[in-house]
């Protein structure tokens, strides 16, 4: 299959055509334009391939997820999250020498530069930390300047890394008025984090292991997911030539939205909200089906998957072990259960293709570890740090690569004359 035909206003046009390596077809239209005067419309970028990238397959029919060939389900299992840093970020997996430097580099990176302490003190301590961890990583680039140089670059990755964690459990104890903790080099990354947002000066405080090692997989499920909306928005601002700092940053606050990132979030407010309502989920299964009521059954659905997020799979498995190694009575994930239960017996589900996305079951998790509600966007940003990083610089080395500028079909007035304010 080398070429495409398309016919417009009597003309036929030959479309080139690339096929990827698990036989995905992509109509080439680049030159369409220049030839026809047409362009493509595809609002929301639904059957638009943006770019060609060898990170992360997904086969959203099947359920299907892998990054850099291995599947998530074996990564879950047997890696853990600096592994598929390395993995994401460099294309291969870690030999055990290459694991310890890179393991050793994101721990004696962590430390934040003592200026940037003074601006948390900015905050009023009800900023969701969203805003705060975007802010952060965007004034970075005013302590590590960008540079062409190769290995400026990959230090600055290693920061990023490395630092988010510490942004991410300083803004935590801002908000709620505790000293910051500062990071420990024997500790490993899900740990210390846990350290962090989660210890006192006065007291020994001991992560369960049972808990460091689930957060480690979320960390790794989260790693990455192509061209979704933040990771689109990683690539198109750093296609800019805009900094690494300023990319992310950038993708940050796409993830922020209910849609993306903060649904984790919202699932546990509306788990919460049925629950406080007599627990009748059903009323919500029939909210979310009328069209009048702009309810949506929040951790449902997904662009890409019409079928089991494979990851979603993953993590209600680790909830129910996690919670009843521990004893933990949650009753927001039985609401969870019978909401999901419901929903893919009804209909309106089935039909859509309506299946639990990644975002319906980590917020049980995130609870069980005792981080609060409006930090689990910030979960996802660090998990997903590797995964934007990865994008950006393959849109960085990619010969093909010029700046994003996406075409549309003007609907506005035609030329109008201008009319004196005295005559309108
Ligand atoms: N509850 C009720 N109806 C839904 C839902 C939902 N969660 N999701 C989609 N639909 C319906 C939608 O109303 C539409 O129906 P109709 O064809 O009758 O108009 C149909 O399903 C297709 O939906 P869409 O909005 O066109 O699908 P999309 O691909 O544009 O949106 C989505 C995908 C994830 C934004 C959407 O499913 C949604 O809003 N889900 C809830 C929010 C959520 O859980 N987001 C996390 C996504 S996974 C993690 C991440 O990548 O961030």
């Amino acid at each position: 299959m080398d070429s495409a035909k398309l016919e417009l206003d009597g003309n036929t046009y030959e479309l080139p055509v690339t096929v990827g390596t698990e036989g995905e077809v992509g109509v080439n239209i680049r030159k369409l334009r220049s030839e026809s005067g047409a362009v493509t419309l595809d609002t929301g970028y639904g059957n638009t391939g943006s770019c060609e990238s060898a990170i992360t397959f997904i086969d959203g029919e099947k359920g299907v997820l892998r990054y850099r060939g291995y599947s998530i389900e074996s990564l879950a299992q047997k890696s853990s999250f600096v592994e598929v840093c390395y993995l994401l970020i460099y294309g291969e997996l870690p030999t055990s020498d290459q694991l310890e430097v890179f393991r050793h580099k994101l721990t004696y990176h962590s430390l934040l530069h003592e200026d940037m302490k003074k601006f948390f003190e900015g905050y009023p301590p009800s900023a969701h930390p969203m805003s705060v961890l975007s802010a952060m990583v965007s004034s970075l680039a005013a302590y590590y300047p960008d540079s062409d140089d190769p290995k400026v670059q990959e230090l600055n990755i290693i920061r990023l890394i490395a630092k988010l964690k510490t942004i991410a459990a300083f803004s935590y104890k801002k908000s709620i008025g505790h000293p910051y903790m500062y990071p420990r080099n024997d500790l490993s990354y899900a740990a210390d984090f846990m350290h962090m947002m989660f210890a006192v000066p006065a007291e020994t405080y001991v992560m369960p292991e049972l808990l460091t090692a689930a957060l480690d997989i979320l960390l790794i499920l989260h790693a990455d997911h192509e061209q979704n909306c933040s990771t689109s928005t990683v690539r198109m601002v750093g296609s800019s030539g805009a900094d690494l700092f300023a990319s992310i940053s950038a993708g940050i606050s796409a993830l922020s939205g209910p849609l993306h990132g903060k649904a984790n979030q919202e699932v546990i407010l509306m788990l919460e909200q049925i629950l406080h309502d007599g627990g009748d989920y059903k009323k919500y299964i029939a909210k979310a089906k009328d069209k009048d009521d702009p309810f949506r059954l929040m951790g449902f659905g997904h662009r890409v998957y019409k079928n089991f997020d494979p990851r979603a799979r993953v993590i209600k498995k680790k909830a129910d072990e996690v919670l009843s190694k521990l004893g933990i009575q949650d009753p927001l994930l039985d609401v969870a259960k019978e909401l999901e239960r419901t929903a893919l017996e009804d209909d309106y589900f089935a039909e859509r293709r309506l299946y639990p996305n990644v975002d319906f079951y980590s917020g049980i998790l995130y609870r069980a570890m005792g981080i609060p509600t409006n930090m689990f966007t910030v979960m996802f940003s660090m998990g997903r740090m590797p995964g934007w990083i990865a994008q950006w610089l393959e849109m960085k080395k990619d010969p093909a690569n010029r700046i994003h500028r996406p075409r549309q079909i003007y609907t506005g007035s035609q030329v109008r004359e201008y009319k004196e304010i005295s005559e309108r």
